[in-house]
């Protein structure tokens, strides 16, 4: 083990020279601090080229809810990959497919059984926002300020952002209405009533619109979480309106806030969910649910998929996406990421900072500025935790850990985090 001061050690180095002379600048942050490169993952720890090891607050955006180096989807991936590694998708698909499309439906909402496959957050997203267009002929969609849907064409144009949106503006002139994305009870009740009055009123300037989008738990906006009666009061516009609810769950879902999805919290069923992230157990898979009356109402294909791509359902993701199912069911990671969570948040709320706030093991720490959170991350990594800030002014540190943490790990983190806000003052 090298010296931890050390950090980014002199492989990590080495290999950031490499890959500023092969990668689009656009990519990856280079800068003498940052980053380090992975080599190994096992739970919740990862390891450097260095050979540092490094406690994983953010499960790799996420993703990894059942822990690096899971087992059963090595096994299964393995397996696969020895069998059937690439199927034709919507043509003649892999078997494995259809268990991973069962296995989804077990645990999505009564009544939304049928999916769309893809590869990323954002092939959900596209594949809900085309849905609802073709299901309501409206086209247009209200989204919410802080929102993060992805940047591929149609997810951007529902992604807040101006940073990410105006180089490409002109192609992103989908028919969005953005509204306030509601802190307080209080404003959740404005911004409902100021939705139903532009939907009834013809003269409102809104386009034709189909589609409310919404993440229960606000991501890369800060980990703000929907006031109460939100998202009823959007199911409810919906119902009115006959437009489409689409929860975005792609960071929120899988067990993450401590129900299989979060609008399980406010028992809102919506017309279409997005998941992705965790469901592939670290491969590359997301789905777009929905029920008979909304995915279900798509042209039957004849010949031809009205939406598709060349990875559709591909087998090894497929069976990753079985493999991390099991393991969320059999080691009830769900319940674990509420018992934990509660166990976090009290222990966070002791924090002298500006907010604490989150569900499950869903968690925001927020802080007085963007470079207060950037300089406590940076000391973090540097201590042995990896994690990273959202929000708009990237004031908020975002904790999402494994859900297979286990609670000294944790605890072990969250002393280093206690550390570097006192090291790192505003
Ligand atoms: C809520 C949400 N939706 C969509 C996306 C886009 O997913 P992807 O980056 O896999 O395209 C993300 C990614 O962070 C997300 O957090």
């Amino acid at each position: 083990m090298n010296d931890r001061a050390d950090i980014p050690g002199p492989r990590s180095r080495a290999l950031a020279e490499r890959l500023r002379r092969v990668e689009s600048p656009g990519v990856t942050t280079l800068t003498d601090d940052w980053p380090i490169f992975w080599e190994r993952g096992q739970g919740a720890h990862i390891w450097d080229v260095d050979g540092h090891r490094y406690i994983d607050l953010g499960a790799a955006f996420g993703v990894m809810a059942i822990g690096h180096g899971n087992a059963r989807v090595a096994r299964a991936v393995a397996s696969q990959a020895a069998t059937l590694l690439h199927g034709m998708g919507d043509v003649h698909p892999a078997a494995v497919k259809v268990a991973l499309l069962e296995a989804l439906a077990e645990v999505t909402p009564a009544g939304l059984d049928l999916a769309i496959l893809g590869q990323n957050g954002s092939d959900a997203v596209e594949a809900a926002l085309k849905c609802a267009a073709l299901v309501t002929g409206r086209p247009g969609v209200v989204a919410f300020s802080g929102g993060y849907h992805g940047l591929s064409g149609m997810a951007l144009s529902v992604t807040s952002r101006r940073d990410f949106r105006d180089p490409f503006l002109p192609h992103l002139a989908g028919p969005v209405t953005f509204l306030d994305f509601p802190q307080t009870v209080d404003t959740a009740e404005q911004v409902l009533a100021d939705l139903d009055r532009r939907l009834r009123r013809r003269d409102s300037g809104m386009p034709p619109t189909g589609a409310v989008l919404v993440e229960p738990i606000q991501g890369r906006g800060g980990v703000r979480v929907a006031p109460a009666g939100f998202l009823t009061g959007l199911r409810r516009l919906c119902d009115a309106h006959g437009l489409m609810l689409i929860a975005d769950e792609i960071f929120t879902g899988c067990g993450r806030t401590g129900r299989w999805f979060a609008v399980e919290h406010d028992d809102v069923v919506p017309d279409l969910l997005c998941v992705g992230k965790a469901l592939g157990g670290g491969m590359p898979l997301s789905a777009c649910v929905g029920g008979l009356t909304s995915l279900g109402r798509w042209p039957k294909a004849d010949g031809e998929a009205l939406h598709t791509s060349t990875f559709l359902g591909h087998p090894g993701a497929c069976a990753a996406g079985l493999a991390a199912l099991e393991e969320l069911h059999e080691r009830d990671l769900v319940a674990r990421a509420a018992t934990l969570g509660r166990v976090a948040l009290d222990r966070l709320s002791r924090l002298d900072v500006v907010d604490v706030r989150g569900r499950g093991l869903f968690l925001g720490v927020a802080l007085e500025s963007g470079d207060r959170a950037f300089r406590v991350v940076s000391a973090a990594l540097r201590e042995g935790v990896i994690l990273l800030p959202c929000g708009a002014a990237g004031e908020t540190l975002s904790i999402s850990p494994p859900l297979v943490i286990d609670d000294a790990d944790l605890s072990a983190a969250f002393d280093i985090l206690d550390a570097c806000l006192r090291s790192e003052r505003p």
